[in-house]
């Protein structure tokens, strides 16, 4: 009996729960389904959209995702299609987007569009993989909640933006594999402290890096940078850095009474122009990567810590580098071989 009344209750609890619950879900809002019927047709129509149709809430098409409460659109994600043209300015017009992502679209093409500044609620912006062109703007910095800023892999040309480093939540930048020219602004020695991580490698940059870096993770492989990294790592500076890709560079400086931060646990310095010793205190890291090949370095490697764990090409290709793991043994060391 007492089970039958509680059916019961529960069904009329139900009914009168149901309606509510669907009427508290509003369908997608109609301007932003007219701004993505306008990113669809700017697009050619693509087969990667075919969900996007009318009489359809547009909450439910693939590539994107609506606020429930809202109805708002808050993610537009297109991924991987086979889609040509270029990014349709009227991304601008979904006001409430916190995430933009057009990703592995090799036909994607054309400049980064102005009207992405109106997005003022984007946490994250990804444009990679893509073959767009033109400049990073600077209109980015206009993006005040920006979190994750991601341009890696396409086609960009021109110097780095200064203001981009008054993006207040920026948490990482990923400029890497682009045409990108010109120096590391000054201004990035002023990244605010959520700023974690920062890719710029496989790019044409030049001149030298700011002396006041400080995150954990600084990946500049691959560019024409130059001048003196001791700057960067010397007493009373950053003791933030974890991760350091500096190869396949022009830098030009004695490593020998470098203090290198105990936070250090990955560096990469091969393909330089380094000269001097390595220094002692590397048998006090926690080093799990270390590459200080093709550089013009001499003397002994220091023994202890990890240092003769690493393969003995983290070490080849110095001017006078001797001892384990190098085969050179270490009473030969100043002979002065190239190996
Ligand atoms: C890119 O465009 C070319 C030429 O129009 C076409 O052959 C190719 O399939 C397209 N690739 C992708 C990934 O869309
Ligand atoms: C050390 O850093 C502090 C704060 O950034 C600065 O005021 C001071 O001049 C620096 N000292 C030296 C020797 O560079
Ligand atoms: C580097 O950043 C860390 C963490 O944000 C901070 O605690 C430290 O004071 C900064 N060091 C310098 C030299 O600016
Ligand atoms: C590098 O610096 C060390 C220590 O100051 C010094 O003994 C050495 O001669 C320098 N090496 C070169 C090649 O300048
Ligand atoms: C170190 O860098 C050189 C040059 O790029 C490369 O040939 C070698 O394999 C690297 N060694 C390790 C252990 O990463
Ligand atoms: C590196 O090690 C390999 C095998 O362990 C050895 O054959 C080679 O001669 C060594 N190279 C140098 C430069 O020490």
């Amino acid at each position: 009996m007492k089970k039958t009344i509680f059916v019961i209750s529960l069904l009329i609890l139900l009914s009168l729960l149901t309606p509510s619950l669907s009427s508290s879900t509003p369908a997608c809002n109609k301007n932003d389904e007219k701004a993505l019927f306008q990113i669809k047709k700017s697009l050619g129509n693509p087969y990667h959209l075919t969900s996007w149709k009318k009489n359809e809430d547009c909450c439910k098409w693939y590539s994107l995702k609506c606020n429930k409460a809202t109805g708002r659109v808050i993610e537009l994600t297109i991924f991987s299609g086979d889609i040509s043209g270029q990014i349709p300015p009227e991304v601008g017009n979904l006001p409430y987007l916190q995430y933009l992502e057009f990703r592995k679209l090799t036909n994607l093409t054309g400049q980064i569009p102005s009207s992405i500044s109106k997005l003022t609620h984007l946490t994250m912006l990804s444009l990679s993989w893509t073959d767009l062109t033109g400049p990073v703007p600077s209109f980015l910095s206009q993006l005040k909640n920006l979190n994750y800023l991601d341009l890696s892999f396409n086609k960009l040309t021109g110097s780095i933006p200064p203001e981009l480093a008054t993006l207040p939540k920026l948490v990482e930048m990923d400029l890497s594999r682009n045409k990108l020219t010109g120096v590391i602004p000054e201004s990035f020695g002023k990244l605010s402290e959520t700023f974690v991580a920062l890719h710029l490698s496989h790019n044409q940059l030049t001149g030298h890096v700011p002396k006041s870096l400080n995150f954990s993770t600084i990946d500049l492989a691959k560019n024409q940078l130059t001048g003196d990294l001791s700057l960067l790592f010397g007493k009373n500076k950053s003791q933030t850095i974890q991760i350091a890709d500096f190869s396949r560079n022009n830098f030009q400086f004695n490593l020998s009474d470098v203090k290198l931060p105990a936070s250090l646990t990955s560096l990469g310095l091969n393909h330089n122009s380094i000269f001097g010793g390595l220094p002692a205190e590397l048998t006090g890291l926690s080093l799990q990567y270390l590459n200080v090949s093709y550089n013009r370095l001499c003397g002994a490697i220091p023994q202890g810590g990890n240092l003769q764990d690493f393969d003995n090409t983290s070490y080849f290709h110095n001017r006078c580098l001797c001892g384990s793991p190098l085969a050179l043994n270490i009473y030969m060391c100043g002979s002065g071989g190239v190996y």
